[in-house]
């Protein structure tokens, strides 16, 4: 039986659902029930009927999906599987930081830990991040973590100064200017699109900028064109597998690699034998303390309230 057979087999057996965001290996977003970006995993999550979820992602996003199911079994391929944005925001040192700045609505992005979550007063995605800023009254003062770049982007499109927490996605900021520039002195005729993790100057050169789902519905509402695409290589696939004839181009990371592009090492820790192995016994499990994640469900179901709206 081939291991592809095996997971199916598996899943059903189990009643399991793979939940996988595009930045996952082909193989594993070929295997999934659903891919999505990080909103559309948290609204999966939010409603499935599965006994078991099987986050082929990042910690952050099982442990989000862990928080709105604390009943159901949240397995991880691989329990390394971190992010760098969510490690920049350390909870003990960011509730400091919220202490010194009373009266602030606290909104974080989802890519931040439990505890982080636990002290915030909405959670958003790069999908959802303009509506619930402006869901904020005016007068309000905002505290935006972790990610310093969505929340230069934020403040750009809605002319609003929030307090930004210092900290940013490594897999993003390894996309170089230099090479970028280069590329479309090559090929002029090529359109940028970037996810707002981007650096700034990043950001300046683009046509379009919008979360991972976002940039798939730009590119197959343009599919004459062709693009350069400023994020996490693994996205390719999907778009790809959308858009036929489109021609596309991964950003050229600073450091060269094998793949010439920017990838994340941690959403490549899952594969699929990994995820097999997860299904079968049913660990790695994700474990959220119950303090925590009664607090931190608060601001995600806000998210996920204003998002509908
Ligand atoms: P989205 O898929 O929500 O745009 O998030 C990108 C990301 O960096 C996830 O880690
Ligand atoms: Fe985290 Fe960046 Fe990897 Fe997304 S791409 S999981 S933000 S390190």
């Amino acid at each position: 039986m081939s291991i592809k057979d095996e997971i199916r087999r598996l899943k059903k057996s189990k009643n399991a659902i793979i939940l996988a965001h595009y930045y996952q290996r082909p193989e594993i977003q070929e295997i999934a029930d659903y891919v999505g970006d990080s909103l559309g995993l948290s609204q999966k999550a939010a409603e499935t009927k599965a006994d078991i979820i099987v986050f082929a992602g990042v910690h952050f996003m099982a442990e989000t999906a862990k928080i709105l199911n604390p009943k159901k079994k949240v397995i991880l391929p691989d329990l390394n599987a971190g992010c760098s944005l969510a490690d920049s925001c350390p909870p003990d040192i960011f509730e400091k930081f919220v202490e010194q700045h009373p009266h602030h609505t606290v909104i974080t992005y989802v890519n931040c830990n439990a505890e982080v979550k636990a002290i915030s007063d909405i959670v958003c995605t790069s999908s959802n991040a303009l509506k619930i800023v402006e869901s904020v009254d005016k007068e309000t003062p905002i505290i935006f973590a972790p990610d310093k770049n969505l929340g230069k982007y934020i403040m750009e499109k809605t002319g609003r100064k929030m307090l930004l927490w210092d900290g940013s996605c490594l897999v993003h900021e390894a996309i170089s200017i230099e090479k970028l520039l280069n590329l479309v002195s090559k090929y002029p005729d090529y359109k940028i699109i970037a996810h707002p993790e981007s650096e700034e100057h990043i950001l300046k050169t683009a046509t379009y900028i919008g979360s991972t789902s976002e940039m798939i519905t730009y590119v197959k509402q343009n599919n004459k064109e062709k693009f350069i695409v400023a994020t996490e290589a693994g996205i390719l696939h999907k778009m790809q597998l959308e858009v036929h004839n489109t021609t596309l181009i991964p950003a050229p990371a600073k450091e060269d690699n094998s793949c010439a592009c920017s990838e994340c090492s941690y959403m490549k820790l899952n594969t699929l034998e990994k995820l097999r192995d997860c299904l079968l016994h049913e660990i790695p499990l994700i474990k959220v303390p119950d303090d925590i994640s009664k607090k931190a469900l608060i601001p995600i179901k806000r998210m996920l309230e204003i998002s509908k709206q």
